[in-house]
This record gives C-alpha cells, structure tokens and sequence, in this order.
C-alpha cells in the first residue's frame, strides 16, 4: 500500500510539478525546492513550508483588518445560496477564455473559496492562491484541493515574468503593474469591483459610513488595462436567520463600528465582473 502524504510533502510535489513558476519575492531570483522542507532561490534566502502545507513568503507580519473570525463568516456566506449569481458569471467567463492547463493566480485570495471550487470545475488548471492575511492562507489550506497557498504580498508576486494565463483579483486591491509582469501576453485579469448598492443593507446597519462608489477603481482600472467584458450581477437574495450573524461578521465595514441591531432581511448583491486585458 503507498503511504499516504502529509499536506506538506504533498505541498512540495505542487512546487516541484511548478518549478518554472514561482522567484523569490527578495531577490527575484527563481525558487526552487530543497528538501525536505521549503523552497530556496539562487541567493539562499529560504522560505519554509507551513506544516498545513502552505508557504510563508513575507518576513514582516502587517497587520490586517481580515483575521479568522471575519473569512469563516465569508466562507459561510459565499459558499451559500445568497452568492449563487456570482458563481455562475464567475465560472462562465473563466469558461470562456479557456485557459485549459494554464496557470491560475488568485491575487487576493482570502480564505480560499473560489479556487476550491475552480478546481473542483476545471481540475487540469494550476492554481496558486496568494493572500497578505497570515489567517486568511491558513483556513485556504484546510482545503483538500491540490492548490498552492502562499502568505506574500501582490505589489511583490513571488511569479516569475508572463508564467499566468488567468489573474483573479476579486474584490482585493490590484496592482497592475505586478498583474502585466506575471501574466502571458495573452492573459486576462479578471476583476471583481463592487456596484454601488453592493452590501447596502450593511452599510445601512452602520451608523458613521458613506456611500460606496467604485469611480476611483474603475478609473485606475481603465488607465491600466482594455476592458473586453463586463458582466453585471445585480439581484436582492434573502438572509435566513442561519446567516444573520456571519452576515456582519463577513465584511470589515462593520468592525469597531457603531451598529443598530435590527435583522438584515435581505442583501444586495451588485458586483462587477471585469475581463481586461493588457494589450
Ligand atoms: C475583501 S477581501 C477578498 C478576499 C477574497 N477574494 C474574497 O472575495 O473572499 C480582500 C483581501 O485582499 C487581501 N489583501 C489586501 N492587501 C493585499 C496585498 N497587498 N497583497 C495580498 N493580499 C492583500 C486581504 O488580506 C483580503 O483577504
Ligand atoms: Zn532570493
């Protein structure tokens, strides 16, 4: 019988089956495997694996708005009906640039959802989850997908140049210039940018907020890169009372907040799906 592989070893196969992939988020210099337990670059600098098998490539530890408490929420939520409508977008425009056994990036990640169940669809994709939030990786990996997790940065991808068919950046900060770097010339970014009616019945719940208003990001966006799709998901989905507390607990615009206490109802979901490209 053959012995059964730990989260970490079989976190190194990924890294060796990805070995053109990933450079030192130091020195940029490629990282390759050394055994029996991390990666190293051309300059030594060594970067361990986790035990749960993901890799830490920060050596600071930022503080984040986004701790355990608030991706189990999320996890909760947007693994249930109220998401559905952006599910279905989601995979339907990743279905549609068919990238095959390309190399998905997810910049941004957060607990880990979306490419657990990219791989669960398209299984020949190789998936690399990359998040600033220590905790957010940490729950990624408690997913049994073969997916690489990292802790690192998106203004410094650990990615070597044009390695990436697909960036997702949903609903996280871009920084494009890192996005054009890493992505093959015929890559796609494909980014989730919030409508203005986004979560309204939350911000409404708060009592010292402004309206959102997604004018800058989409002006960034437009600077940096031609859009080729937008795809508008747009509906009002009821909360049962199963989810009335992940519900607040799933967004930071909610934290050290003043509250009023009434039930949420029903929320809106308002996001953008945005296909755009670099050339
Ligand atoms: C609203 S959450 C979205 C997470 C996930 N995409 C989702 O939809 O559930 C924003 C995420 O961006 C991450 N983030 C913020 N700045 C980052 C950076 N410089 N590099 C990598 N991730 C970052 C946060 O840690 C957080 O997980
Ligand atoms: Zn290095």
């Amino acid at each position: 019988m053959s012995k059964r592989l730990s989260k970490k070893e079989r976190a190194l196969e990924l890294f060796r089956k990805y070995s053109e992939v990933f450079r030192c988020p130091i020195c940029a210099k490629w990282l390759v495997v050394y055994e029996p337990s991390g990666l190293r670059c051309g300059s030594n600098h060594n970067f361990d694996l986790a035990k749960n098998g993901y890799l830490n490539l920060l050596n600071t530890h930022p503080k984040s708005e986004y701790g355990k408490e608030l991706f189990l929420a999320r996890r909760k939520v947007f693994s249930s009906y109220i998401f559905h409508g952006l599910w279905t977008e989601l995979y339907d425009t990743i279905e549609n640039i068919e990238p095959k056994n390309g190399v998905v990036l997810d910049a941004g990640c957060g607990e880990g959802l979306l490419l657990s169940r990219l791989y669960q669809r398209f299984p020949s994709l190789k998936l690399i989850g990359l998040d600033i939030s220590r905790d957010g990786i940490k729950l990624a990996a408690s997913h049994a997908e073969p997916i690489i997790w990292c802790v690192g940065d998106l203004a410094q991808l650990p990615l070597n140049d044009r390695v990436a068919d697909v960036v997702l950046n949903i609903l996280s900060p871009a920084n494009y210039s890192e996005f054009e770097r890493v992505l093959k010339h015929s890559g796609y970014v494909i980014k989730v940018i919030p409508g203005e009616e986004y979560l309204q019945e939350i911000r409404e719940l708060v009592t010292d907020t402004t309206p959102y208003n997604n004018q800058d990001v989409m002006e960034n966006l437009k600077d940096n890169m031609n859009i080729v799709e937008v795809r508008k998901v747009h509906y009002k989905s009821e909360v049962v009372s199963e989810f009335q507390s992940e519900i607040i607990k799933m967004t930071p615009l909610t934290s050290k907040r003043g509250l009023s206490t009434r039930p949420i109802d029903s929320l809106t979901i308002d996001l953008n799906i945005v296909r755009c490209s670099f050339n």
